[in-house]
């Protein structure tokens, strides 16, 4: 089965509106042509309103770099689903580590949350990945596990056909550590083989999984290599539309 790259940019805490807007505009003239390659950026909230109209009738989507699980409420600093669909998001980055490690996400609130983009019609992007403790302590699989059994609890795998998987070594984010090829193929099998069993071959052989962690232009090729590497979600390297096209662009 074919699967789709997708290559995803996080800007995280970075780009006041007007920069995010010139940003985006680059990017769209950059990737105009780009083909059989899905593309996303998640600016952040502020600017999201202001970088859907730069992307508006382009093939550079939108993304939310976290939600909340509930549709409305008192829930002070917080945006829903519907809301981010409303100002432009078709994806959510749904549990990246930054989220479990500076606002204590747990696996739980991150299941909610996948549950919440399905449901409002946004694609999550859910990431999983363990620190180097516990890579050193030998414990990579068993957390792999527990994050995507946890995160994935109770929903049966018709639910899951839009879900995106990211797989990010929390030592490789920022770090300019790359895990190797090795350790990526090694991860992204055990991931898919780990999903045929918890929902079956179909969702298994259909389902994303992208690689993040210091994705810069001259490691892309490799990685995307891997059979089982459907993309990659990019941090420092996508907030320059130069380098984030070379990594899109990363078969030519
Ligand atoms: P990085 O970030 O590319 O800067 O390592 C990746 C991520 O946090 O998604």
């Amino acid at each position: 089965m074919s699967r789709t790259p997708l290559i995803a940019g996080n800007w995280k805490m970075f780009k006041t509106g007007p920069e995010a807007v010139a940003e985006a505009t680059r990017l769209v003239e950059l990737a105009s042509g780009v083909a059989n390659t899905d593309i996303m950026i998640a600016p952040t909230l502020l600017s999201l309103p202001l970088v859907s109209g730069a992307v508006a009738g382009s093939n550079v989507k939108l993304g939310v770099q976290n939600l909340f699980y509930e549709n409305e409420g008192a829930y002070t600093g917080e945006v829903s689903a519907g809301m981010a669909k409303a100002a432009g998001a078709e994806y959510a980055i749904i549990g990246h580590s930054e989220r479990r490690q500076y606002f204590g996400e747990t696996d739980d609130a991150v299941c909610k949350k996948v549950k919440a983009s399905i449901d409002g019609g946004i694609i999550p992007i859910l990431c999983i990945g363990e620190t180097e403790a516990q890579r050193d302590e030998e414990k990579t699989f068993s957390v792999l596990d527990k994050q995507i059994t946890n995160g994935l609890n109770s929903f049966c795998s018709r639910d899951l056909d839009p879900l995106v998987l990211a797989y990010e070594p929390v030592w490789a984010i920022g770090t300019g550590k790359t895990a190797t090829p090795e350790q990526v193929a090694e991860i992204h099998e055990y991931i898919r083989s780990l999903i045929n069993r918890l929902f079956g071959n179909e969702l298994a052989m259909s389902i994303r999984i992208l690689y993040g962690g210091s994705v810069k232009p001259d490691n892309v090729s490799e990685l995307m290599s891997l059979g089982d590497v459907d993309g990659a979600l990019v941090g420092g390297a996508s907030l320059d539309a130069d380098a984030f096209i070379q990594i899109i662009r990363y078969d030519r």
